[in-house]
């Protein structure tokens, strides 16, 4: 048998009910505080993630799912007729496209292992600070070679959103990440989340990155070579990094090394407060987490997460930060943003919803009753779907018990039958499956009848 891939799953009916009711709600979140849609594609040059997100973070070094372009003369070879080279180009309504050339031989490219990169690299192609500032949201999985447990995935999906323009259009004000936030908070919220904490702290900008990187080295100097081969690489490399070590040796170490808030200057440190003056204000807790860093490099200032207790391990919902120098140094231009990417697969896990309670069951099952029915449950079935009733239907080599199981089975509220008499007289045995209660109908009222519950 073959089955789906190690880290990858099969999302399944009634559970999938439960993404989708995640979905709209966060949809609708999205659209009371003014943000549209994005789809970027789920692969990219490996270049924007290895300088986006930083070649010494565990997701580039050890965690992308990355391969070299065979070229258009593969394609080809496989028998597909190679792309004409007139196609490719922008077209104004389905977007601009890449098409795929011989120079596309031996590129390396990387399923994306998280959207934030692939966001900013669109903002600068499409120039898209003409629009001022841009609140963009998206929905999409996202791919990490991790050692699979619960709660984490190769192939997961993200829920993320990103704040991005010119400081002129207020993108750097700390009112953007108080936004944000409480956005967060209104979303979990209405997808019935309680129980979260928000774990909040700044890892200021880069001058002050490198004075405390420099503080980091001299505290690992006496101590680096009692811990794990990682983190003796990262002290020479990247010492921040050495906060995302995992290795229970070496965490009593870690504890002691000194943290990014001794090293802020005055302009992250207003901002900060400012960002914590607003929660006060919105009333929504947060808990300072002076080890808070975030395992991907592009993070200035405000950096966050949200964890939730019922998810075990792997218990951060989703995680998010600024990242004020990331358009500039993926070759754009200057665009302070912020943003942040929930786990969907954690946030479903975490729902106390169960999967039943959301999905929609059948109002009613048609059972079409000997020879010819098909036929008259078809037209029947198809007036009552235009009343938005969600209908089923058997077949009429069905006997009426077998009906009768498979509406049961389905959670069907009635069973209609069709049959020739029913079709002659123009109205139909309609049977309350709960309390077995059966009444004829006239075609013409069915569906008012079946809408009442
Ligand atoms: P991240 O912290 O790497 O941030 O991922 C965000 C969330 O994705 C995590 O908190 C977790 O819920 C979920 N996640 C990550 N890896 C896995 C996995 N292997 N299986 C299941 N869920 C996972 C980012 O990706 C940033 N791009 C967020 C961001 C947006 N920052 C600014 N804007």
């Amino acid at each position: 048998m073959i089955k789906s891939p190690r880290g990858t799953r099969d999302l399944l009916p009634p559970d999938t009910a439960l993404w989708n009711f995640v979905e709209a709600t966060v949809r609708d979140v999205f659209r009371a505080y003014n943000f549209h849609e994005i789809r970027t594609p789920i692969f990219e040059s490996t270049e924007l993630f290895a300088r986006g997100v930083g070649e010494e973070t565990d997701i580039v070094s050890k965690e992308m799912f990355t391969w070299e372009d065979r070229g258009r003369g593969a394609i080809s070879s496989s028998g597909s007729p190679p792309r004409s080279k007139s196609v490719s180009g922008a077209d104004s309504r389905s977007g601009s496209f890449s098409g795929a050339g011989d120079s596309d031989r031996g590129q390396s490219l990387t399923l994306r292992p998280e959207n934030t990169a692939g966001v900013v690299r669109a903002y600068i192609e499409h120039k898209l600070w003409d629009r001022g500032l841009n609140k963009l949201f998206y929905i999409g999985p996202q791919f990490r070679r991790e050692r699979p447990q619960k709660g984490r995935y190769r192939q997961f999906y993200q829920i993320g959103a990103e704040v991005i323009g010119p400081a002129a259009a207020g993108s750097q004000s700390p009112a953007r990440d108080a936004e944000i936030l409480e956005l967060l908070a209104t979303l979990l919220d209405r997808v019935g989340i309680t129980n979260w904490t928000l774990e909040l702290n700044s890892v200021g900008c880069p001058a002050d990155r490198a004075k405390f990187n420099e503080a980091l080295r001299q505290a690992l100097a006496p101590v680096v070579d009692k811990m794990c081969a990682d983190c003796q690489r990262r002290a020479v490399t990247n010492p921040l990094r050495v906060f995302d070590c995992k290795v229970p040796a070496d965490q009593p170490i870690i504890d002691t090394l000194p943290t990014i808030s001794q090293f802020l200057d005055e302009d992250c440190r207003t901002h900060y407060e400012a960002v914590k003056d607003i929660l006060n204000a919105v009333q929504i807790p947060y808990q300072e987490n002076l080890r808070l860093v975030r395992g991907l490099d592009y993070y200035q200032k405000t950096a966050f997460e949200f964890t939730h207790g019922a998810l075990g391990a792997q218990n951060a919902i989703l995680g998010g930060g600024r990242y004020d120098g990331l358009s500039e140094d993926l070759g754009g231009p200057a665009a302070p943003g912020i943003g942040f990417a929930i786990g969907e697969d954690r946030l479903v896990l975490s729902l106390t919803a169960s999967a039943e309670s959301v999905v929609r069951k059948p109002d009613v099952y048609i059972a079409p009753l000997g020879a010819g029915m098909n036929r008259e449950a078809a037209r029947v079935a198809r007036e009552l779907r235009r009343h938005d009733l969600v209908v089923d239907l058997g077949d009429e080599a069905f006997r009426l018990k077998k009906s009768f199981e498979a509406a049961d089975k389905m959670g069907a509220r009635y069973i209609l039958i069709v049959g020739e008499n029913e079709v002659k007289a123009n109205a139909f045995a309609l049977k309350h499956l709960a309390s077995g209660e059966q009444v004829t109908v006239p075609r013409g009222q069915l569906a008012e009848r079946i809408v009442q519950k």
